[in-house]
């Protein structure tokens, strides 16, 4: 499976699960300038922009020029930048409205979190951060093993980035700077209607775990096999307002 093919498999589950409620914090506006980091090809758009009042352009970042290729937010005037968004100023971000990620937070090390809490708090308007992993799975049929596997999942993630930490990194980076945050759970609940994303998440999931702790893989065997009846997947969604005043 391409990464794009994975993207458009779990974009109805991430629909589901990101948190509308954030969304009525929002201020007003006649105009949004909306710069979404980390686009893929434009799901977090594709959910947010029937749920906003008002004109709409939407600026769409992303390292990935195949993928800023075929990215779009139907309806709405929408350009694309390929950059890498650690390196973002505010600069960059000037005249936006709202600022937006999707499932980006975990794939972030601790000094580049830093810099672009920084950098959007610096932009001076809302930052709307979905779907952030933070490292708990409930899987169904339990398995004795599920916990092991999740903890060393975990390990492998934050090997090389902040992983489980970010969005708890994020908050603390953004009331450091102080700005407002809300925080609202936004869950894959996965059952019988996502079973092909819950299988490749499940391989995936797996053999990350297998890969931080071999000792695991010997077990893994008739683990991986196993049909799951539901999984349901904790992320977190913080929005970040500005103090008043800024
Ligand atoms: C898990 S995907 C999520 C995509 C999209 N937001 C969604 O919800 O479908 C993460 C995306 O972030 C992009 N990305 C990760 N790190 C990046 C960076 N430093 N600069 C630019 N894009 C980055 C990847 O190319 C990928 O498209």
């Amino acid at each position: 499976m391409t990464f794009r093919e994975w993207l458009e498999l779990r974009e109805p589950a991430d629909a589901a699960a990101r948190s509308r409620e954030l969304v009525e914090h929002l201020p007003a506006t006649d105009r949004h300038v909306i710069h979404d980091l980390g686009c893929g090809t434009g799901s977090m758009g594709r959910w947010l922009a029937p749920l906003l009042s008002g004109e709409q352009h939407w600026v769409l970042h992303d390292r990935d020029q195949e993928l800023l290729e075929v990215a779009d937010v139907p309806g709405h005037s929408v350009e694309t930048r390929q950059s890498d968004i650690t390196q973002l100023s505010a600069a960059d971000l000037a005249g936006a409205t709202l600022i937006t990620a999707s499932a980006l937070l975990d794939m972030l090390g601790d000094e580049e979190l830093t810099r672009l809490v920084g950098t959007c708090v610096d932009a001076g308007c809302p930052t709307l951060f979905t779907l952030s992993v933070v490292g708990r799975v409930e899987l169904d049929p339990p398995d004795p093993r599920d916990q092991r596997m999740a903890a060393a999942f975990n390990g492998h993630q934050r090997r090389t980035t902040l992983g489980p930490d970010a969005a708890t990194a994020a908050v603390e980076r953004f009331r450091e700077l102080g700005a407002e945050v809300f925080l609202r759970p936004s869950p894959w609940q996965l059952g019988s209607s996502h079973t092909e994303l819950m299988a490749e998440w499940f391989r995936g999931w797996v053999g990350a775990a297998c890969e931080q702790q071999p000792d695991l893989a010997a077990e893994a065997g008739d683990y991986s096999q196993r049909r799951l009846a539901h999984a349901t997947v904790d992320h977190v969604d913080l929005l970040a307002l500005p103090r008043s005043g800024r």
